[in-house]
């Protein structure tokens, strides 16, 4: 199986399509997430050591220290009145990290993150999809430009010295590197923290096994990315050769898009029971971060960040509950990203 574009029979259709036009921001871009064999081989390399278990654990004081203050500047609001989740915590905390691991200035992070939220939008019109790709090709561009003028001890930073002395990286990659890595830092953790939260909230029993440290923390993120994880489906991959899967037959050349969201719930790899949400059982191993060549370079920083913004959240508002009716949770528009667009949460009894 592929991710390159180029093995999809129906790609000339897809480019001639308006309705069409969101995806190509996700397949027909040059970055890792699309990229097979050696080309992707030569792209991930280039980036995933700064990803390693050891270099996202020198990142731990940074991450405490943004926790903290979000958390200070929550318990600041009055009393009584109820606190989006997602825009004071779930969405800050990663979207800064990243920020400062790619050394995104102050004055760029607000159009950064509407840009990598509008990506996630499957919901978008031809015309709103277009004017993303527009805005993708300014902003990413922009902080290339910004980053060379102020270069730093960041990842931009080195991107662009891999770029600047040969051909290992060419221009198209290195901004489609920024988006992907910008991106993937932003969105997917956010969901993380929300789902986690959310199941928490509407699974009583187990929030109370959590705080009495019955069940770990660890426990909790592990069965979150089972039952809901933060990307539901991925578009998308093509088969090279046919292929035959449960009495199914792909052609060469078809789409295939990966649901994460379903293979958590497979009862033949999770039990009868899959559909809920339980910390305490052994569910086996879970796909959220995929698997094989293209598995999630940033789980390693996601757990971190999960595992540092959820105990200290339910430490400082032990009494959390939601605000709303579970009913009236909006979701995240989109059939990729999986969470809640807004949390409204009461601190405090
Ligand atoms: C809860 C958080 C996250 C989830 C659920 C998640 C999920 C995924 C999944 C499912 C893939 C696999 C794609 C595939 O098989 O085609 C992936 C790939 C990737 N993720 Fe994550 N991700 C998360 C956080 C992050 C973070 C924080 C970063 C980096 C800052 C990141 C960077 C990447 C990159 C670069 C790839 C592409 C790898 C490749 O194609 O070789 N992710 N992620």
């Amino acid at each position: 199986m592929s991710k390159d574009k180029r093995h999809w029979r129906r790609l000339p259709e897809a480019l001639a399509e308006p309705g069409w036009r969101w995806i190509m921001t996700w397949i027909g871009v040059s970055n890792m997430l699309s990229a097979y064999g050696d080309e992707h081989r030569r792209l991930r390399k280039l980036i995933a050591p700064s990803f390693t278990a050891r270099r996202t654990k020198a990142m731990q004081p940074i991450v405490e220290g943004i926790v903290a203050e979000l958390l200070d500047a929550m318990d600041a609001q009055p009393p009584g009145r109820p606190v989006d989740l997602r825009s004071a915590f779930a969405h800050p905390l990663p979207m800064r990290v990243i920020c400062e691991l790619f050394g995104v200035p102050a004055h760029m992070r607000t159009e950064m993150a509407q840009v990598m939220e509008a990506i996630m939008d499957t919901t978008a019109t031809p015309e709103q999809a277009e004017a993303t790709a527009v805005q993708i090709a300014t902003v990413l561009p922009a902080l290339v430009a910004y980053k060379r003028e102020h270069p730093g001890d960041d990842l931009t930073t080195e991107l662009i010295n891999v770029r600047d002395s040969g051909d290992s990286l060419s221009d198209d990659e290195l901004r489609d590197t920024l988006l992907l890595l910008i991106a993937a830092g932003h969105e997917t953790t956010v969901n993380l923290i929300g789902n986690a939260v959310h199941a928490l909230l509407t699974h009583p029993d187990h929030l109370k096994g959590v705080l009495s440290g019955e069940i770990s923390w660890s426990a909790v993120i592990e069965e979150t990315l089972r039952w809901s994880p933060s990307i539901a489906n991925l578009p998308l991959r093509f088969a090279i050769e046919a292929i035959e899967i449960g009495g199914v037959r792909i052609e060469a050349g078809d789409a295939i898009i990966t649901s994460y969201l379903a293979a958590g719930h497979d009862p033949d790899q999770h039990g009868q029971e899959a559909d809920r949400f339980d910390p305490t059982k052994e569910h086996g191993e879970h796909l959220a971060f995929g698997i094989g060549v293209h598995r999630c370079i940033g789980a390693p920083l996601a757990r971190q960040e999960a595992l540092t913004a959820l105990p200290a959240l339910f430490s400082r508002f032990p009494d959390l509950r939601l605000a709303v009716k579970e009913s009236e949770l909006p979701h995240v528009p989109s059939f990729i990203a999986h969470g809640w667009g807004s949390l409204p949460l009461l601190l405090r009894r």
